[in-house]
């Protein structure tokens, strides 16, 4: 089976800055207006756009390589079992897996942390158990425990979010005790976006002898993530936000952990043999993968990993990173606006909110100018009532946006105020 090292894909990736002007012709999308306006599309927390090496890869695929994986000695079937499989050693390549089959594809964040909650934590937790979470979580990552805490008698414990917008090792360390068995955070927020120390609070975790579960969905398609480094136990992401086909995500686990947790779906492809009286499991991971696979998405996805990694983590980080001071001068130039979070804490993930002016009605009026951001609680209700707000607006960036894309906004926001006040 392929398995490629980080190195070896950092290797081949380019150190000089991102040439985005080049790069934005990868992706049609933005050849698009919007009432008239060129797009500018500052909504990739919620879904990132797609170059046309993957949009060209899924059309091949199903053009051509539309076989079932695991199933037929065939050609076609042949061709779907190796992209499945160099796609799972790519996810393992984009988290610095010990291996691939410690990825489950799956299909999305939200899949891969409702896999840890019905598997790992229902087969694990007992009544008086703790599971820890932060106050800024994702719904993704706070209804599965929940929802588990409830099924097992367990209880859900909540790190708060200091005052300075961020969430500290010490806060979590503080809630955690003898009964403390999962810690389950972001590794970025999604309305905030800061990034939690999530290697410091799994070391203390781990001393407490609680695993710790990463929501990784805002961090992939902005930094080089490193499971191994982190040393957490379980690490989930989505595709659709890191360029690749939506419908498509992975779970990262320690191996011992897979091959100690139940299947939470039955049937084809996650078995060793069935008979009336007793069915005995496949290996992890295709354990967890019953049913046909989504093949061309994993390939997409793999694309998608692939053009990500060719372009170098640092030139891609500094090019956010150049972004965001941009952004945060240019929203505190627009009269009203009130940025959320701390400066110096956001990763490509910028939250505000307007006097006066409903963070939906902020989106539509951005909509006129052709700018897409997104309005709304962003699935985080406990996070805005820490805030003491019912809604906010968010700006996200990915690698294509520039400057110019930050005054559009700006500019679209001082028309909104016009407008409205
Ligand atoms: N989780 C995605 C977001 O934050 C949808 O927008």
């Amino acid at each position: 089976m392929l398995r490629m090292s980080r190195s070896g894909a950092d290797e081949t990736a380019g150190t000089e800055p991102l040439d985005v002007v080049r790069l934005r012709h990868d992706f049609p999308a933005l050849e698009q207006r919007v009432h008239g306006h060129p797009l500018v599309y500052l909504d990739n927390a919620a879904t990132t756009l797609k170059p046309r090496s993957v949009i060209d890869a899924v059309a091949a695929a199903y053009a051509s390589d539309s076989g079932n994986a695991h199933r037929s000695v065939h050609a076609l079937s042949g061709r779907a079992t190796q992209q499945l499989e160099t796609a799972r050693a790519r996810v393992a390549s984009l988290l610095n897996a010990g291996e691939p089959d410690e990825v489950v594809l799956t299909g999305g964040t939200t899949d891969a942390l409702n896999l840890v909650a019905s598997s790992w934590a229902r087969t694990n937790l007992r009544p008086g158990d703790e599971v820890l979470i932060t106050e800024l979580e994702h719904h993704a990552n706070l209804v599965p425990w929940q929802w588990t805490c409830e099924q097992t008698g367990a209880r859900l414990r909540v790190v708060p979010v200091s005052d300075d917008g961020t969430v500290h090792a010490d806060d979590a360390e503080a809630r955690m005790g003898p009964r403390t068995r999962l810690v389950a955070l972001a590794h970025v927020s999604n309305v905030l976006g800061c990034a939690l120390p999530v290697a410091e609070i799994t070391r203390r975790a781990h001393e407490h002898g609680a695993l710790v579960a990463v929501d990784g969905a805002q961090a992939v398609a902005h930094r080089p993530v490193d499971v191994q480094a982190l040393g957490c136990d379980f690490y989930a992401f989505s595709g659709h936000k890191l360029h690749g086909p939506t419908g498509t995500g992975a779970l990262w686990a320690r191996r011992e952990l897979l091959e100690a947790m139940p299947p939470t779906q039955g049937g084809g492809g996650m078995v060793a043999s069935v008979s009336f009286e007793r069915t005995t499991f496949a290996p992890p991971p295709q354990r967890f993968e019953a049913g046909t696979p989504h093949v061309v998405g994993a390939h997409g996805l793999a694309c998608a990993i692939e053009y990500v990694q060719a372009l170098g983590w640092s030139a891609l980080r500094a090019h956010e990173r150049d972004l965001m001071v941009h952004a945060e001068a240019a929203l505190a130039s627009v009269d009203g606006l009130q940025v959320l979070g701390s400066p110096g804490t956001r990763n490509s993930v910028v939250s505000f909110v307007m006097d006066s002016i409903h963070p939906h009605d902020i989106g539509t009026l951005v909509d006129r100018h052709g700018v897409a951001i997104r309005t709304g609680h962003h699935c985080a209700q406990p996070l805005m009532k820490r805030l003491g707000i019912g809604a906010c607006a968010r700006a996200s960036f990915a690698l294509y946006n520039t400057r110019q894309d930050v005054d559009a906004l700006a500019e679209a926001l001082r028309h909104a105020r016009e407008r409205l006040s």
